[in-house]
């Protein structure tokens, strides 16, 4: 629950639906998703997957549920499943990959958000000439969170698909990048076999991620949110929720990023050379909703803007972030920035 008075910018994940979006949702046409007679969720899937380019989707509960069923469906038994060491697939989903798939996970570099398409390169050809296990996916993430939201340019994510294997995207804040770049998230997600993208983050719906790809993956991918347990019945309640948040909300990112901007100016102004991503930033790749910076005393620096009614959260040990979102406006950012400004070194 949003405390009135509180600016909560710890994560864009806790918006409130909109009375127009909860609106959509009580109105909205359902049916036993199991069975797949769902109206709600059956329009939802095809817009998302209409919107990132591929011919089918499937709604899932969380974005989580998505990336590990993705990689339950393409990373093969005894392969090696190349992805960033700071993507969320591989530090920020409980060690998930590890129970759920077949395959094990190739850590490479990804400062600055991209993969390191050298080491990449390197785990496929050894895989190739049989040292080492073949490669039988590469996760990309984007934007990448832990650079600190940075959004990834399309011909940057087609060398990584270009080193052959098939490519499985964390688009979990997929049209923040397609905002950011002014580009299409189609464009974005074209080298990808599959896509997974929240509708529950800088959308503002309340629950919920679509995976997409190609038929006859998404076709197995149902069996796998099966075995999960992650199969819903009238889901069309909260998929009506994804469907409004596509129709209404992907424009309105730019100001969350206008917002994170300005937050971002007086952390520069205030440590710097603290934030994350920022010489990436400089040189063309953009920021997007998200402002994460080292602190020696970060800890402190959260009681200081709690203490002031702003809530920010740690991305990792020693790492602030704020994350703008549809419920944080001009005024609230103005309110953090002042607590910044009081805050001690
Ligand atoms: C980049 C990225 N991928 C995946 C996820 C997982 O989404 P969920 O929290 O819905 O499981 C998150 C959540 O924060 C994320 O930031």
């Amino acid at each position: 629950m949003v405390s009135r008075g509180v600016v909560d910018l710890r994560s864009d994940t806790l918006t409130q639906p909109t009375d127009a979006m909860r609106q959509a949702m009580a109105s909205a046409q359902v049916g036993d998703d199991r069975y797949g007679e769902d109206p709600a969720v059956n329009q939802l899937e095809e817009r998302f997957a209409d919107l990132v380019g591929k011919p089918s989707a499937m709604y899932v509960p969380s974005g989580t549920m998505g990336n590990q069923i993705a990689l339950r469906l393409q990373g093969t038994v005894g392969s090696n499943v190349v992805v960033g060491r700071r993507q969320h697939l591989m530090s920020y989903e409980s060690g998930a990959a590890g129970m759920n798939n077949a395959s094990q996970l190739y850590a490479v570099d990804d400062a600055g958000g991209v993969v390191d398409t050298v080491a990449a390169a390197e785990a496929v050809a050894a895989g190739q000439g049989g040292f080492w296990p073949p490669v039988s996916l590469v996760c990309l993430e984007n934007t990448h969170l832990a650079s600190g939201g940075l959004a990834i340019e399309a011909g940057e994510m087609a060398a990584a698909a270009a080193l052959g294997p098939p490519v499985h995207l964390d688009g979990a804040r997929l049209f923040n990048a397609a905002v950011a770049l002014d580009t299409a998230a189609e464009e974005l997600a074209r080298a990808a076999t599959t896509v997974m993208s929240c509708v529950s983050k800088g959308l503002g719906a309340p629950v919920g991620s679509l995976l997409a790809g190609p038929p006859d993956l998404i076709a197995e991918a149902r069996l796998h949110r099966r075995r999960l347990g992650g199969a819903m019945r009238q889901a069309g309640v909260i998929a009506a929720g994804g469907l409004y948040a596509l129709d209404h909300h992907i424009d309105r990112l730019a100001d969350d990023h206008a917002r994170a901007r300005r937050l971002g100016e007086v952390v520069a102004e205030r440590w710097p050379g603290a934030r994350l991503g920022e010489a990436e930033a400089a040189s063309g790749r953009p920021f997007t909703n998200v402002v994460a910076f080292r602190h020696l005393d970060a800890l402190g620096l959260l009681d200081h803007l709690h203490g002031t009614g702003i809530r920010a959260g740690l991305l990792a040990p020693g790492i602030v972030r704020f994350v703008t979102h549809l419920d944080v406006d001009d005024a609230d950012i103005d309110r953090a920035i002042a607590a910044l400004s009081s805050a001690p070194d």
